[in-house]
């Protein structure tokens, strides 16, 4: 096999994942689960459920990726030792292929409304015209249109593989190094501006005063859920990565600071959306069209709000494009290493089967969303199984073959190449990924399957 490329520093590692990790989970849905699910009683479960589950996950799977070296698929048959636990690795690579082909769409979107942000066409009211009805309009017109979505959506696919083409150190690293800091800038920008609205300590309180009387199963399965998809968990992206990662690093150390990155700017989205929308008195819980319908009729009322808009859809757009190149990679590295494809063969090949799989989705939300089976939309169908079915089953999986058939003694031993020997704190947390883990996640997906989620 050709000679595989390596993150060159430890900088750049931290940027792509935590790329990989902050993106439309953080900036998109979490606050529109936490409005939905009462707010700071969703938020502690989600910070539990980061702490107890997301940080062992994440260095467990990057120290699979490391110790095997090759793609997700393969990894799970290197590390359990078996190849049929390659399976699993599949089935990894199959919810991120589907991931992709919804994530391409909603960042299409974003791109649609950036730029009618910059050449003001979104703010284009008269002022006899209600903005609910306009934005409510506007967004109908996106995304009920097949061709809008699509264009909009290809651009951020191409957009993304560009950067996938160039390879690892001098794609992936290289601009995950230039776009993170554009996204803390603006980020912390547009948090400062926040938090100067009257709406703020409103939603200081509807984030950070808890009321467990909400709490019920589907809100655990779903703060669990958005936990693992928002640290890019369940399916093969951090053992991607991981598998780039030099024998140097260390992995627990990464870890940390990008399990602490996706927390902070995870809780400061909704720090960023909802003072705006408590002070316009809009509902919290408006769900995926909160950023779409809610937060432009904000934008709309506040002084320097047009501003505000542009920067806030740029900001989503970096935090989705260095997602996607993160969703990219897993198949590309698949695709290269299955195919013996060169790079840049591999990319468009991805690209293509990708972008079909969009146009089935755009589709979906389109001319075909009189086409819906219970209830719902082709994607909201592939929201609810990777969310709900999928992610927690590889993530069950992947702590089952880490913890116990690869065992936490030969983990450790790779997690301390390159760094000092395990601490006590490092041995409890092993022993989440054997005994807490896994019955947590089985007994929840069981709940779920038995009827819990409404
Ligand atoms: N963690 C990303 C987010 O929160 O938007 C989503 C994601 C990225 C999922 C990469 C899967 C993946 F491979």
């Amino acid at each position: 096999m050709k000679n595989r490329d390596t993150f060159s520093s430890k900088i750049g590692i931290v940027a792509a994942s935590a790329g990989s990790a902050i993106g439309l989970g953080n900036i998109w849905k979490f606050p529109y689960m936490a409005g939905k699910n009462g707010g700071s009683a969703f938020i502690i479960i989600y910070l539990i459920a980061i702490i107890l589950m997301g940080y062992p996950l994440v260095y467990t799977e990057f120290a699979m990726g490391r110790r095997a070296k090759t793609n997700a698929v393969d990894t799970f048959g290197i590390i359990g030792n078996k190849k049929t636990w390659n399976i699993v690795g599949f089935i990894a690579v199959l919810t991120v292929f589907l991931i992709s082909t919804f994530y391409m769409m909603i960042t299409g979107w974003v791109i649609y409304y950036f730029y009618h942000s910059l050449t003001g066409t979104l703010y284009n009211l008269s002022s006899a015209t209600d903005s609910v009805m306009h934005f409510k309009a506007i967004f109908s017109h996106m995304s009920s249109s097949m061709s809008i979505p699509l264009i909009f959506s290809m651009i951020a696919i191409y957009m993304t593989a560009l950067i996938n083409s160039m390879g690892i150190k001098e794609g992936v690293e290289k601009y995950s190094k230039i776009m993170m800091p554009v996204l803390f800038v603006l980020f912390i920008f547009l948090i400062g501006y926040s938090a100067t609205l009257p709406g703020f300590s409103k939603s200081m309180h509807f984030l950070f005063r808890p009321d467990f009387r909400l709490v019920t199963p589907q809100v655990i399965i779903g703060a669990i859920g958005q936990a693992f998809f928002s640290l890019s968990l369940g399916m093969g992206a951090l053992i991607t990565y991981g598998s780039y990662i030099a024998k140097t690093e260390n992995i627990r150390q990464i870890a940390r600071q990008v399990t602490l990155a996706d927390t902070i700017i995870a809780l400061f989205s909704g720090l960023l959306i909802f003072p705006a929308v408590f002070t316009y008195n809009l509902e919290p819980t408006a769900g995926p069209s909160l950023i779409f319908i809610s937060l432009p009729q904000v934008f709309l009322k506040m002084p320097g709000g047009r501003w505000f808009s542009l920067l806030f859809f740029l900001l989503v757009i970096v935090a989705a494009i260095t997602s996607m190149v993160s969703m990219l990679e897993i198949l590309i590295t698949y695709v290269i290493e299955k195919r013996n494809w060169s790079r840049k063969t591999s990319t468009w090949m991805v690209v293509i089967a990708t972008t079909l799989g969009g146009a089935v989705n755009i589709a979906g939300e389109g001319p075909l969303s009189y086409i819906t089976v219970g209830g719902r939309t082709i994607f909201s169908w592939l929201d609810y199984l990777t969310n709900n079915i999928t992610i927690p089953l590889v993530a069950v999986l992947t702590a089952i073959i880490a913890g116990w058939v690869w065992q936490t003694t030969r983990l450790n031993k790779e997690l301390e190449i390159g760094a000092a020997s395990s601490t006590k704190l490092d041995h409890y947390f092993n022993l989440l990924l054997k005994w807490v883990i896994p019955p947590v996640i089985v007994i929840l997906m069981i709940a779920l399957l038995l009827g819990a989620e409404s």
